[in-house]
């Protein structure tokens, strides 16, 4: 018995290597996660500013495509990244927005959504919108989810739960576009600081497998490319920042890896899968890399926000981006896709598959 054990578990470990190698997926270990938790802006809210007295809820038309109808609380025609991610790892309902009131009682066990659109990792980031939760206090909510979690099975088993559990954080935008300061590389480094400081509470909280995804280029949205009046490329300091803002993150996940025991943090590059989506968008299908498919004014489309007034592009597939600053779903599958499973060139130092199979 123990021999054949032996053996299996050898060819299972072969497989295994061979497979990371290849970069596909093997059933052979598949440990799934137990819960996923969500963190960010309104790239992946679910419904918690609906709850909150703020200008940035998602109004109709968002949420015409979602399966179940809208509003669904998200700013895109149907699904988010997160969405998208949670399905391909086998979980069959999205996690819930923490501030509705029936995310409680076993619903937890398999994770929060905690975002909240206008936020950011600074708390002065999206004042203009009103109301909205930024990200310390997503953390201080996930702190009590944690401690519902631990009253409902206990504390061992509470800890084991939540450090086989995937967190996934998007957040950052919002600190970018409230820039006020010409000085670059102060600026973010105020930014990655107080975003060590969240993350390492999350780690003191038991999260131990972190996706964190990078900034746009900015110069691809609608919305920049409009203010602007110019082309793609033009709003080059903004880019400037948002590829300072990127490098300095990638070491500092590194940096959390190699000191926080136990840990990996795993650094999505949104920036890189999104400009070879908007640079080669023909072959993947789209007919427009810069237009919002829900406009009303703007060149491009970017001048307005989603609101019932404006007009819907007849295929939502043809376009990468819904409105003046999100993604339509179509690219989000695009973008989850090379998440999950791509190369290190757009995520590392493993993709999201392997860390959910880790
Ligand atoms: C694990 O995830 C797969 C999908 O990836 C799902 O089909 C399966 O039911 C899950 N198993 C358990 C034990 O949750
Ligand atoms: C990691 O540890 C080294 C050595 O103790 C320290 O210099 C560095 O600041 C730490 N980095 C992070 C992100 O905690």
């Amino acid at each position: 018995m123990g021999t054949i054990w032996n053996k299996l578990m050898t060819i299972c470990l072969v497989i295994e290597i061979i497979a990371n190698h290849l970069r596909v997926p093997t059933i052979c270990f598949a440990h799934n996660i137990t819960a996923f938790f969500v963190f960010g802006d309104s790239l992946v809210e679910v419904g918690n500013n609906n709850y909150i007295n703020t200008l940035a809820k998602p109004v109709f038309p968002n949420g015409i495509d979602f399966p179940k109808g809208a509003p669904s609380g998200r700013f895109t025609n149907s699904r988010t990244i997160a969405d998208i991610i949670e399905e391909e790892l086998g979980f069959k309902d999205y996690a819930p927005p923490f501030l509705a009131p029936n995310t409680n009682g076993d619903l937890i066990l398999k994770g929060v959504n905690y975002a909240s659109s206008g936020s950011g990792i600074l708390q002065p980031s999206g004042l203009i919108f009103g109301g909205r939760i930024c990200m310390d206090k997503q953390v201080d909510y996930f702190a009590k989810t944690r401690q519902d979690i631990i009253s409902r099975i206990g504390a061992p088993a509470a800890q084991a739960m939540l450090r086989n559990s995937l967190y996934f954080v998007m957040i950052g935008s919002n600190d970018k576009l409230t820039l006020f300061s010409f000085d670059f590389n102060h600026y973010v480094d105020g930014v990655v600081s107080k975003f060590k400081s969240q993350l390492t509470t999350l780690y003191n909280l038991d999260a131990r497998k972190i996706v964190v995804l990078s900034s746009l280029k900015v110069g691809f949205m609608p919305f920049e490319i409009d203010i602007h009046f110019c082309g793609q490329d033009c709003v080059s300091p903004l880019n400037k920042l948002a590829k300072l803002y990127n490098s300095k993150l990638k070491s500092l996940l590194e940096d959390l890896t190699k000191n926080l025991s136990g840990s990996t943090f795993v650094y999505a590059d949104y920036y890189a899968v999104v400009e070879d989506l908007i640079n080669n968008y023909r072959s993947y299908d789209f007919e427009k890399a810069n237009h919002a498919c829900c406009e009303l004014i703007g060149r491009h489309g970017g001048l307005f926000p989603c609101l019932p007034v404006c007009r819907i592009c007849p295929d939502r597939t043809k376009y990468v981006f819904w409105d003046p600053f999100h993604l339509t779903e179509s690219a989000n599958l695009i973008v989850a896709k090379q998440l999950l499973d791509g190369g290190l060139e757009y995520v590392s130092p493993i993709n999201i598959r392997q860390l959910a199979n880790s």
